[in-house]
């Protein structure tokens, strides 16, 4: 038997709904198999900013740092009317998480977009795509390029303007074309470099490191793709891709269109690690301030990303197996919240889900 700290950062919107369905499940997975998470509970986000005035607390910092592992839901309010779009930049809501992936050194960011076939019918692919199928393990840098270079305001030649700014450094994009290569040689090895260096010096970096890096990896293939075909490709011939790796932006970008076409982005977990064994597991989704609140989100994202946290952090294989096996249990079972609820199916709540979900933990 063992125990694992879990801080929790529930955070905004839909937050604290996923994550609380999310500890439940865990909760009984440790029943089950004679574990204890200890959860605690920390702010960040919009929620942290109206009870600190700051949204990440050097508690939460502190917290995190201390456990074994993070589980995030969301943060951020209703996309340009709330009122956390009044804060300075650095005090923004969404500030706050791009701060404790830096301040835990979680520089990769795994999301898998699958479609299960239960929900063949949800995507939106024609039939002779949907029918193939896809399997994609999207590798997206985390803690570097545009959301970490200079911005800022300045007075240029049309007058006051604002610039962002896209880095990496050679040693950003070889640990990350790293952890591709190896995450490829556990899946079908193939890894599909996106970047856009027929325009971007950083791209034309980015494209130098990986084959540099693929020289190790013989076993391997590797493909260059520019962004703006990959967005292209994801919908025309998604089976074609096996790993992504990809930069901060592209990757937050492509990662929801591939959502998308698993049926919902309710569906898509991610793990944020680093070189420790502790990681940061959050849905791909942010706070859908549309259905805060309504007990109607779900909560899959975020259940499957528990499930990520016990195989990445944890070493707990059948725990997080027997989680996935639930969650397609439920799938085939015919379940379904209101993202994927067609016509004629009555949708379950978030709490129905995640119950049903517990029922059918083996
Ligand atoms: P969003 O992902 O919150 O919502 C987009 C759409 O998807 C909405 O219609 C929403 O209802 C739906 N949706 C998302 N998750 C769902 C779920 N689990 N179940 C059912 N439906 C779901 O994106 P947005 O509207 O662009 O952003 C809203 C806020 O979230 C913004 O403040 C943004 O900055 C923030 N955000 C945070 C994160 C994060 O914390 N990781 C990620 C993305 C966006
Ligand atoms: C995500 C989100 C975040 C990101 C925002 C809220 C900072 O969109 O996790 O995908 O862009 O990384
Ligand atoms: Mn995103």
């Amino acid at each position: 038997p063992m125990n694992f700290n879990i801080a929790l950062l529930r955070g905004d919107g839909i937050g604290p709904e996923i994550v609380d369905s999310a500890v439940a499940v865990l909760h009984k997975i440790g029943k089950k198999y004679g574990h204890t998470f200890t959860c605690t509970p920390y702010l960040i986000g919009g929620c942290a900013i109206d009870a600190t005035g700051i949204p990440l607390p050097k508690e939460t910092i502190d917290g995190c740092l201390a456990s074994d592992s993070v589980l995030l839901g969301a943060v951020g309010g209703a996309v340009g009317h709330n009122k956390w779009d009044q804060m300075p930049p650095h005090l923004r809501p969404e500030k706050a998480l791009l701060g404790i992936r830096e301040a835990l050194g979680l520089f990769t960011n795994l999301r898998p977009a699958k479609l299960y076939p239960a929900l063949k019918g949800d995507c939106p692919l024609r039939e002779d795509i949907v029918a193939k199928g896809f399997d994609i393990m999207m590798v997206r840098e985390l803690t570097g390029g545009i959301y970490f270079g200079e911005r800022g305001r300045r007075e240029g030649k049309y007058g006051e303007e604002a610039y962002d700014t896209e880095c990496y450094s050679k040693m950003e994009v070889e640990r990350i074309a790293r952890v591709a290569f190896e995450t490829a040689r556990k899946r079908n090895k193939n890894v599909i470099s996106i970047d856009k260096a027929n325009v971007l010096e950083s791209s034309r970096l980015w494209r130098e490191v990986v084959h540099e890096v693929a020289k190790d990896y013989p076993d391997v293939t590797l493909t260059d793709m520019l962004v703006d075909n990959a967005a292209m490709q994801l919908v025309k011939n998604p089976r074609q891709f096996d790993v992504v790796v990809t930069s901060n932006m592209f990757g937050d970008i492509l990662s929801d269109e591939a959502s998308q076409i698993t049926g919902s982005i309710g569906m898509l977990p991610s793990a944020s690690l680093g070189a420790t064994k502790r990681g940061m597991y959050e849905p791909i989704h942010g706070s859908a301030p549309d259905i805060a609140g309504q007990n109607k989100a779900n909560p899959i994202a975020t259940i499957l990303s528990a499930a990520m946290m016990l195989r990445y952090s944890f070493d707990l294989m059948d725990e997080a197996q027997a989680i996935e096996d639930a969650v397609d249990a439920y799938l085939n079972a015919g379940y379904r919240t209101a993202d994927l609820a067609g016509e004629g199916v009555t949708p379950l709540s978030c709490t129905e889900c995640t119950e049903k979900i517990i029922a059918l933990l083996k």
